[in-house]
């Protein structure tokens, strides 16, 4: 009762009408002074979108499909999270700060609340976006389990927050929109989730292309294996699972929930979808990103 009760009393802080948590508020000119350089590639998602599968995709590249050396520490550690904050913890700054290049870091900021250095230096962007109902899903689950973020309410509350982008990182929408006009601009591979879920290993090779990177075949088929669903909810560097009770609770939900796509999993009403489906159309009317929803 007393941590659910702790995660109720999250307030929630904004910059530019975007809900943050209040620590990244407190911090924020650290954040937005934040240098980057010419070698960073930051990985980029909206909350739920599929954050801890692509930085394990990132970091098996990385380490050329060397199992071991990605065990060399939980995935939250492996890429600094650059607006993160808890102190008296190092912040996610100060963590990129002493780590030596090439960095590879991590952000679920809106192309709006990006610090400027990272679009100054044409860094490399790594997107991956996931369709809106299966991010308003996970996303409801991870605030019951996760006591830093508030308590979702009931499902019907919950539609009306998420439709309104009143949670934390803001809107899926605006997200979305922002860093998909952004990607011809820049640097940027702009992968779905639902892409890499259909066919992992075509997905993976561009990841690798993009990094720079020529690995085997064998390699690549390793890679594929060791971040499929259900090896990541058994290891223990990428499930969650050393995280404190007082913070995740897995037993209300747990971090590796079902990896499924919308349809196979359905928490709307027919009434919902329809009204979800609505707003959707106004919300991204004139932007030409199609979600493929089925695999
Ligand atoms: P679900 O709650 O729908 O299961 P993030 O890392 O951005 O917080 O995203 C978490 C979501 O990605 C969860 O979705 C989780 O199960 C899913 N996920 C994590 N690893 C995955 C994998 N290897 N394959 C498919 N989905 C994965």
């Amino acid at each position: 009762a007393l941590t659910s009760e702790l995660g109720k009393q999250i307030k929630l802080k904004e910059v530019e009408g975007t809900l943050l948590q209040p620590a990244t508020v407190d911090n924020w000119s650290q954040i937005q002074s934040f240098e980057a350089k010419p070698d960073d590639l930051l990985i980029c998602t909206y909350p739920k979108a599929g954050t801890t599968w692509i930085q394990e995709i990132v970091d098996m590249i990385e380490q050329n499909g060397d199992v071991e050396k990605c065990q060399r520490a939980i995935i939250q550690h492996r890429h600094p999270f650059i607006e993160w904050a808890r102190p008296p913890q190092p912040s996610g700054v100060e963590k990129a700060k002493a780590m030596p290049s090439p960095r590879i870091l991590k952000t679920h900021l809106s192309t709006q609340l990006l610090p400027p250095s990272f679009c100054e230096n044409n860094c490399k962007f790594l997107y991956v976006a996931r369709n809106a109902k299966d991010c308003m899903v996970s996303y409801y689950h991870f605030q019951r389990m996760n006591h830093m973020l508030p308590d979702p309410g009931t499902w019907e509350e919950y539609f009306e927050t998420f439709i309104n982008g009143k949670v934390v990182w803001g809107s899926w929408f605006d997200h979305v929109k922002g860093w998909w006009e952004m990607k011809d601009r820049y640097q940027i591979l702009f992968l779905f989730y639902e892409d890499i879920k259909r066919d992992p290993k075509h997905e993976i090779r561009k990841v690798m292309q993009f990094m720079g990177k020529n690995l085997d075949e064998t390699v690549l088929d390793k890679i594929v294996q060791e971040t499929s669903f259900e090896k990541m909810k058994e290891n223990p560097m990428t499930n969650r699972s050393t995280v404190s009770k007082s913070i995740m609770d897995h037993s209300i939900s747990s971090f590796m929930r079902k990896g499924e796509l919308w349809g196979l999993e359905n928490h709307f009403t027919v009434a919902q979808n329809e009204r979800f489906d609505e707003i959707y159309r106004k919300k991204m009317e004139g932007t030409s990103i199609n979600f493929c929803m089925e695999l």
